[in-house]
């Protein structure tokens, strides 16, 4: 495996919460972040920085990142490009349709976005995001969360020379059953799925214990006000008061919902 402490990095790209006040100074928009010493980091390597933070910078994750509790590092995959106009892709070998993004180009991305990090891949995961690995769930945003850092390799086009993903021993990772045109949007669902997990991120912890997959069931449904709305009522026992039976209603709707649309997660829940 390549030495990923060979080269510091340079070409990567810090991404701070956008601000948009009002001033008459011109400045960047794109401001160094705080640092929080041992903040839980993801490094991203794109043919499209500018992608990011994308939804990332808004609601909790985006302050979040405002206030140094996560980093966001970019690695513009172009600028590890080939020659005079930075190619990072060529035709596929046994011909085909489209382009593959080249092994040499990605091993020196992904040795940058490597530097300093830990190569234990408990400690900070290396994933490729690619609609053939294994499906992202909660319990892998869990581990993500539990790690020091996560560093993603987005594709495009055809996708990556298979060299360096072996080289690299790096994992491969689905945000579904479908084929999105780049890995960005992948990126972003998980990495916000992982931040929201992070100590002090959501104001309220105990949200996440109760919302759907936390103990294998899907979430019971919500209302609030008004009472009555088109006709229909909130289901008394929410107003009556009493938090037991409150507590028994949700759980039974719980289970209710995960057999009937998730009988998968149903039997595993049972099995265990
Ligand atoms: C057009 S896709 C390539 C699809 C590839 N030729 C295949 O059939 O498996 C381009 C890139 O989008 C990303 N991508 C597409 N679908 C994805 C999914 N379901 N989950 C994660 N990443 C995905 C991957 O990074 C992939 O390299």
């Amino acid at each position: 495996m390549t030495d990923a402490s060979e080269k510091a990095p340079q070409q990567g790209r810090s991404h701070g919460r956008l601000k948009v006040q009002v001033t008459a100074v011109p400045r960047d928009l794109m401001e160094e972040p705080r640092r929080v010493k041992g903040a839980w980091e993801a490094r991203i390597v794109t043919l499209f920085p500018e992608a990011f933070p994308g939804v990332l910078g808004l609601s909790l994750t985006g302050k979040a990142l405002d206030q140094g509790l996560w980093r966001l590092e970019t690695l513009d995959l172009r600028s590890f490009g080939e020659g005079k106009h930075r190619n990072v892709d060529d035709t596929p070998a046994g011909g085909g349709a489209g382009m593959v993004l080249r092994a040499d180009v990605v091993d020196r991305a992904l040795r940058q976005a490597m530097a300093g990090a830990p190569m234990d891949r408990g400690r900070w995961p290396v994933v490729y995001l690619s609609p053939r690995g294994r499906r992202f769930d909660q319990a892998q945003a869990r581990a993500w969360a539990a790690a020091e850092g996560v560093t993603i390799l987005c594709g495009r086009f055809e996708g990556v020379d298979q060299r360096v993903l072996d080289h690299w021993d790096i994992e491969e990772v689905s945000l579904g059953d479908f084929v999105l045109t780049g890995g960005e949007i992948a990126a972003q669902a998980m990495i916000d799925a992982t931040v929201r997990l992070l100590p002090d991120v959501l104001g309220n912890a105990a949200s996440t214990e109760e919302e759907s997959f936390s103990d294998g069931l899907l979430e019971h449904p919500q209302y609030t006000r008004p009472a009555v709305w088109e006709g229909r009522e909130i289901p008394p026992v929410l107003m009556s008061g009493h938090h037991g039976e409150i507590e028994k209603w949700r759980r039974a709707q719980r289970e209710e919902l995960t057999q009937a649309r998730r009988p998968d997660l149903w039997a595993k829940r049972q099995g265990t």
